[in-house]
């Protein structure tokens, strides 16, 4: 525990409620107060978070959470919308911003922070941000995210890594496989040898989020990180309609032969419980899907394995999950929200939650020890990744350009997915549109 005061130890609802407002000075007032008059004037508040993480290791990641706001006498009320990838979550969001009732905080990432903060709705967290040191203690890519025009209005929790491949052992030792895919070609022939030996080769939820979930990844691995920084990040015209594109739809189609015929509308968990089980053996998909592995009471190493998804070794997609926290009325509210914040960037906070959650800490220089393999591999290559330049944002994840670009290209993507009638020529031409969308923004 760090040595700054519970800020649950409030007492003078007055003048904290104008310092809570802004978070300005709030600590130091803080310890003034508790120096006063100690345990003496508890108040506790309600927090209202905005979430999706309704799977088994979504679950258990959250309740961490819930416990250490618990154990400063707030209450949590959860605002959970079901759906993977947090769309149905943003939509219902939008309807309770416009209705005047934002919830204290919500998980929001990326570009799409920037567009509620333009509607000056958030709380600015500067002075808390910079009494607890945040831009020492973050790695620039993630704290630039946090912030609007400079001042922190979110807080990161975590750093997954979308470029995965998950396998069962198992199913891969009955099938013969013996290495894991490094390259398409190797992943096409351990795909077979998969089918042939009477399992599923790859799990797949047919859903637009997770389609895109594994177009990105191989994007990534078929044209490369400049390809995929060129095309999928900065939707540049040329790079979304060169051979590297085409290339990976291709391979994309491909990979949609070893899916089985119930894949369509498969909640992402669901899926990746295929794998757990030994019916499929791979699935592509973000260290999200860890977390039920690890909840299901397996091990990794053992019963499955983590391995980058065939030709991304070398680089990195991130998705970081963190909270906005909207302006509330209300001392009580407000007192709640501030502990929040400063819970969720704690160390302790940031080691339990990502323990189950399947990522790794966005704090840097964390201790690593607890962490099985694939977060100390996610670690190191998120470091070394950053250094190399190919560090990149994860777009179906919706870390890289704005939510309208980011449908489009998903609609696009998943339309060429689901009807083999699409041609290449005709998604290339949907996805050069979206740079066009982009330029006229
Ligand atoms: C979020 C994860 C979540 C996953 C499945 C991702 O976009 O960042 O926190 O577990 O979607 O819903």
């Amino acid at each position: 525990m760090r040595a700054v005061p519970d800020v649950t130890q409030v007492c003078n609802p007055n003048q904290s409620a104008i310092v809570m407002r802004t978070f300005e000075n709030l600590l130091p007032k803080l310890v003034t107060c508790l120096a006063l008059l100690g345990s003496a004037c508890l108040m506790a508040g309600e927090v209202e978070v905005l979430h999706y993480w309704t799977s088994g290791g979504e679950a258990k990641s959250v309740a961490e959470l819930k416990g250490m706001m618990a154990s400063r006498g707030h209450s949590w009320k959860d605002f959970t919308v079901t759906g993977g990838g947090g769309q149905n979550a943003m939509a219902v969001l939008k309807q309770r911003v416009l209705a005047g009732s934002a919830p204290a905080a919500a998980n929001i990432k990326g570009p799409t922070i920037q567009e509620w903060a333009d509607l000056h709705v958030l709380t600015n967290l500067d002075a808390m941000a910079s009494f607890e040191k945040w831009d020492e203690v973050l790695p620039k890519v993630i704290a630039d995210q946090m912030k609007h025009k400079g001042r922190y209005v979110a807080v990161p929790v975590n750093v997954h890594r979308v470029n995965w491949l998950w396998a069962n052992s198992a199913v891969l030792k009955k099938a013969g496989v013996t290495a894991l895919p490094s390259s398409y070609d190797e992943f096409f022939a351990a795909a077979d040898k998969i089918k042939a030996a009477g399992f599923i080769p790859v799990a797949h939820g047919g859903q637009d989020w997770q389609d895109f979930t594994v177009f990105e990844s191989v994007a990534l691995g078929v044209g490369g990180a400049a390809f995929y920084n060129n095309a999928l990040v900065k939707l540049d015209r040329n790079a979304l309609a060169s051979e590297e594109m085409r290339k990976s739809l291709n391979v994309f189609r491909r990979i949609k032969a070893y899916v089985d015929d119930k894949s369509t509308g498969r909640d992402w968990n669901v899926t990746t419980e295929m794998v757990i089980k030994g019916k499929a053996g791979f699935q592509f998909m973000g260290d999200w899907a860890k977390g039920e592995f690890l909840a299901a009471g397996q091990k990794p190493g053992a019963d499955f394995s983590c391995s980058p998804a065939p030709g991304t070794a070398k680089a990195y997609t991130y998705n970081v999950d963190s909270f906005a926290m909207f302006q509330l009325k209300g001392w009580e509210a407000q007192k709640a929200q501030g502990y929040l914040a400063y819970l969720l960037m704690g160390q302790d906070f940031q080691e339990k939650f990502n323990l189950r959650k399947g990522s790794i800490p966005a704090r840097l220089n964390m201790k690593m020890d607890k962490f099985d393999d694939c977060a100390k591999t996610s670690s190191k290559d998120f470091v070394a990744t950053s250094k190399a330049g190919t560090l990149l944002p994860s777009v179906a994840h919706g870390m890289a350009v704005s939510s309208a670009a980011q449908a489009a290209l998903r609609s696009a993507v998943s339309e060429f997915w689901n009807n083999d009638k699409t041609t290449v020529g005709d998604t290339v031409a949907k996805l050069v549109a979206v740079a066009g969308q982009r330029q006229r923004q």
